[in-house]
C-alpha cells in the first residue's frame, strides 16, 4: 500500500516516524477522514474547511494551501485500485523534544495520509439496522476539533463492542437544572425522529461538525422534510420514532435497538429509508457534476 509521508509517496513499509513526533508522545495533532466515490473525493472543500477550524482550534499552521492538498490527495487517490477509498489524513505538530509547551521555535508538521476501499455498511445493517449502547459524554470541550488524541472515543466505542452493538450514543449530564442531553456517537453523528419531523443537535463544542450531518440536513431542506436543529434531551432519544446515525464511513444507518430495547417499532423507519435513498442520489448527483 503506497502512503503519503512529508511530500513522498512510498511503500507502507518503508513509512518511517520518530519516536519523538509531538502525534504519538501528546497526541497533539489533527486528522481528517474523507470518503472517495469513484475515485473522487466527496465534498473536499467541505473536509478541508473543517481541516482548517481543527487546525486553528490547536493554534497550527496549515502547511498547505487547499489547492496543494487537493494535488497531493488526487494523487494518493490514483495509486490505489479501489474505486471507492476512505482517504485518512493526519497532521501534528512534529518532532521535537519532548515538553508539553509548542516547540520554539516551530518546528514543521509531520503530514501523513493513507487510503484504504470504502467497505459499504453489509446488506444486514441497512435491512435491519444496527443496535446502540448509551453511556456518559466524559470527553473534553472541544469535540468540535477533530483531534487525534481519541483515547475517550477508542474506550466509548468498545463499551459497544463488548456489549455486541455497532455504537456508542453519548449523554452529557447538564450543568445547574439542565437534564442530560444526547451529543453524538463515539465515531459517528446522531439524529433523532419523532412524528415525521428530524430532530439534529446544534453544532457547538460538544460535537464533531460531521460532513454526513450536513449533507442529511441539505437533504431535508431540500426535500422538504421537517426538521429543527437544537439540543435533544435524553428522554426524547429513548422515545424517538426512529434513531439514525451518520458519518463518512457509514453513510447513513437506522438504529433499531438502543440498550437492548427496539427503537420505535425495532426495524428500519420511513425516515430512514427516504433519507438513504435521497443520499445515494445527492452521492450519485455529486459525482456526475464532478465528471462533467
Ligand atoms: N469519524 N462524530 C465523531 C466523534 C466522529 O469521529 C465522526 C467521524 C463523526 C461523523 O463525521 P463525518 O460525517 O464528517 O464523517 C461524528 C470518522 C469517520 C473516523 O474517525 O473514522
Amino acid at each position: 500500500m503506497t502512503i503519503y509521508l512529508n511530500g513522498e509517496f512510498m511503500p507502507i513499509e518503508e513509512a518511517k516516524i520518530s519516536v519523538l513526533d509531538r502525534g504519538f508522545i501528546f497526541g497533539d495533532g489533527v486528522y481528517e477522514v474523507i470518503p472517495v466515490y469513484s475515485r473522487r473525493a466527496f465534498r473536499l472543500t467541505e473536509h478541508l474547511r473543517r481541516l482548517q477550524h481543527s487546525l486553528d482550534g490547536i493554534r497550527l499552521a496549515n502547511p498547505h494551501s487547499d489547492g496543494v492538498w487537493a494535488s497531493i490527495i488526487n494523487e494518493l487517490i490514483a495509486r490505489h485500485e479501489a474505486q471507492d477509498q476512505y482517504l485518512y489524513l493526519h497532521i501534528t505538530r512534529g518532532v521535537a523534544k519532548r515538553d508539553h509547551a509548542f516547540p520554539n521555535p516551530p518546528v514543521g508538521p509531520t503530514v501523513f495520509m493513507m487510503s484504504n476501499p470504502l467497505l459499504i455498511a453489509p446488506a444486514d445493517q441497512l435491512h435491519n439496522g444496527v443496535a446502540c449502547i448509551t453511556a456518559p459524554d466524559n470527553r473534553w470541550l472541544r469535540c468540535d476539533i477533530k483531534a487525534i488524541a481519541l483515547l475517550p472515543n477508542v474506550l466509548l466505542r468498545q463499551i459497544a463492542v463488548d456489549a455486541g452493538c455497532a455504537e456508542t450514543i453519548l449523554i452529557r449530564s447538564g450543568s445547574n437544572n439542565e437534564s442530560s442531553f444526547m451529543t453524538e456517537g463515539a465515531a459517528s453523528n446522531i439524529f433523532v425522529v419523532k412524528s415525521g419531523k428530524l430532530f439534529a443537535p446544534p453544532k457547538d463544542n460538544l460535537m464533531l461538525p460531521g460532513i454526513t450531518y450536513d449533507v442529511i440536513l441539505e437533504i431535508a431542506v431540500a426535500n422538504g422534510i421537517p426538521h429543527e436543529v437544537r439540543k435533544i434531551g435524553v428522554a426524547e432519544v429513548f422515545a424517538a420514532d426512529e434513531l439514525l446515525l451518520t458519518s463518512s464511513t457509514k453513510e447513513v444507518l437506522a438504529i433499531t435497538q438502543l440498550d437492548g430495547k427496539p427503537v420505535g417499532t425495532g426495524k428500519p423507519g420511513a425516515m430512514f429509508a427516504r433519507l438513504h435513498k435521497l443520499y445515494q442520489d445527492f452521492k450519485r448527483d455529486v459525482m456526475r457534476q464532478n465528471n462533467q
